[in-house]
């Protein structure tokens, strides 16, 4: 199924710290964020890229010189970048019910056969990835959660352009991700379950384990 995409990389990386926000950082001389598009270019039904920058900032001259990469500018929170990017796609042509994936600038370690069964499943209804929680869950009351009910939210996510602009655009602040969006909307949205190693760049050592990890992904 083709597909575009957005990579939302507007974040400021207030717990990674540090003077350059971490999709800028390089592991083996690559800036996280090429490492991340680069998941992608090599995708067949890769239609177009929408990579979502900080303001006032250009983007890493790195990034890979493909003509199906555009960027713009994001917002001050995840939504509103992604919201950005997702508009910047119909200004471009996207049509409502072409499929956009959703995908974190700072995961570089996206295995290339989760991107294949999250858009098989883009093909029955929205979707997104996620990976089983390995240690037992208490919250802090002492109650211990059940582990088998619950995932570890991963992107991409993806959904029609038009229903994710919608329920992007009606939804209320604070939602950490696009499912959460999908679903306060009303829409069906399935959760695939994809491999865990594609985790996230929060704190400093993410950045170094990333570095050991990213030849284990194929
Ligand atoms: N992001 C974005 N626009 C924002 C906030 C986040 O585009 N206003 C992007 C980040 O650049 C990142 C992805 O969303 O690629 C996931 O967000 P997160 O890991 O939380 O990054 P930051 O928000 O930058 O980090 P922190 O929450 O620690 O400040
Ligand atoms: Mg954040």
């Amino acid at each position: 199924m083709k597909f575009w995409l957005v990579v939302p990389a507007a974040g400021s990386s207030q717990r990674f710290g540090g003077d350059q926000p971490k999709q800028f950082l390089c592991i083996d001389g690559i800036s996280v964020l090429t490492h991340t598009l680069n998941r992608f270019l090599s995708h067949p039904d890769l239609l177009g890229v929408q990579v979502v920058l900080p303001r006032g900032q250009s983007a890493p001259d790195d990034l890979p010189s493909d003509s199906r990469i555009q960027s713009c500018t994001g917002g001050d929170t995840r939504r509103d970048s992604v919201l950005a990017g997702c508009l910047a796609l119909t200004h471009r042509g996207a049509a409502d019910t072409d499929r956009v994936l959703v995908h974190d600038a700072a995961r570089p370690l996206l295995p290339r056969a989760d991107i294949d069964a999250l858009l098989q499943a883009l093909t029955q209804s929205a979707a997104y990835l996620v990976a089983p929680v390995a240690d037992t869950l208490r919250d802090h009351q002492g109650q211990t959660l059940d582990r088998d009910g619950i995932h570890r939210v991963l992107t991409p996510q993806g959904a029609e352009l038009a229903q994710m602009i919608k329920a992007l655009e009606q939804g209320p602040q604070g939602l950490t991700d696009e499912a959460a969006y999908l679903l306060q909307a009303g829409v069906e949205t399935q959760a695939v379950v994809g491999d865990g190693i594609n985790q996230k760049i929060t704190w400093p050592r993410d950045l170094a384990l990333a570095q050991a990890l990213m030849s284990e992904v194929t």
